[in-house]
């Protein structure tokens, strides 16, 4: 990996890549060139073969991201500019829900505006204790532009989705555990480790199933797209593959499938 200056990598023997976003000065917010990064990662992670799954966090205990990079906002000149940031970062994001690995967003405090859009689209969230959640762009005039009210709305449904986007209001982690928003709230010292618990489980399953797992839900928001006919064709090109005779054979013979990949 070429070297960064905005994030942090670190890959374990296991194959789960932790990035984490270091900027805590600025309560990690995203900047440009921060995104830069987080685009060149994901790409590079996605590519190597030896990553398994990926943790996405925030450095310091205060923030996972606090947003957008708010002082970047004043050299918008046009809506055009702005509209354009929005798909770019839309663009990035898509990247990492399509990500053919498990994305863990391990969520160790705020998580406002962007870091929120970004949180949910990893694949799941853990959250610790005194993490909060929060769409406060109307506070600023202005709407969430990376897929925050989609998502939003895909995950807590429309009525809470409307409730916080409009009013801003930021939920603690237990209630965002409540609405759907994140899968578990832990103790902050335990963040990590339960992200690498789930990961565990997930890095021992065929990575070709964890992939193809992605594309079948994702299909269930893709209006261009038949979810169950997705499902059919997948299913039936889990059949050939190596791990799927690998799977069943070690059922019958009563042993722990050794999945490769193929
Ligand atoms: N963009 C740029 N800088 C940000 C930022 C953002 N989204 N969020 C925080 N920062 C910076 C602050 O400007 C401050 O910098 P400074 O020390 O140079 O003044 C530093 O991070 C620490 O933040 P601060 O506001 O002092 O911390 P706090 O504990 O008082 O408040 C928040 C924490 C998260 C409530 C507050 O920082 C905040 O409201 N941030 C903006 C959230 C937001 O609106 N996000 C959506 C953007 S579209």
């Amino acid at each position: 990996m070429s070297e960064l200056n905005y994030l942090l990598t670190e890959q374990g023997e296991n194959g789960v890549l932790t990035i984490t976003i270091n900027q805590p000065e600025k309560l990690n917010a995203l900047s440009k060139p921060l995104m830069a990064e987080l685009d060149q990662v994901f790409s590079e992670a996605i590519a190597n073969d030896t990553v398994k799954g990926i943790i996405l966090t925030g450095a310091g205990e205060k923030a996972f991201v606090a947003g957008a990079d708010i002082s970047e906002f004043q050299s918008l000149d046009s809506g055009e500019r702005a509209a354009g940031m929005a798909r770019a970062g839309q663009d990035l994001f898509r990247k990492i829900e399509m990500c053919p690995k498990a994305v863990i967003a391990a969520v160790n405090g705020f998580a406002l505006g962007g870091g929120c859009e970004l949180a949910m689209a990893c694949h799941m969230r853990v959250a610790s204790e005194n993490a909060k959640f929060g769409q406060p762009e109307v506070n600023l005039g202005l709407i969430p532009g990376y897929g925050g009210t989609q998502r939003l709305t895909q995950l807590v449904g429309r009525g809470k989705a409307n409730e916080l986007l409009m009013t801003a209001d930021m939920v603690s982690a237990t209630e965002a555990a409540q609405i759907g928003l994140v899968n578990y709230v832990v103790p902050q010292e335990e963040l990590l480790e339960k992200c690498q618990n789930i990961l565990k489980k997930i890095s021992r399953k065929s990575s070709l199933t964890i992939d193809k797992i992605v594309k079948c839900v994702d299909a269930v928001y893709d209006s261009e797209k038949d979810g169950y006919e997705v499902e059919a064709q997948e299913f039936g090109n889990c059949f050939g593959t190596e791990d799927f005779k690998e799977g069943v054979s070690a059922f019958l013979e009563k042993r722990k499938a050794n999945f490769i990949g193929k």
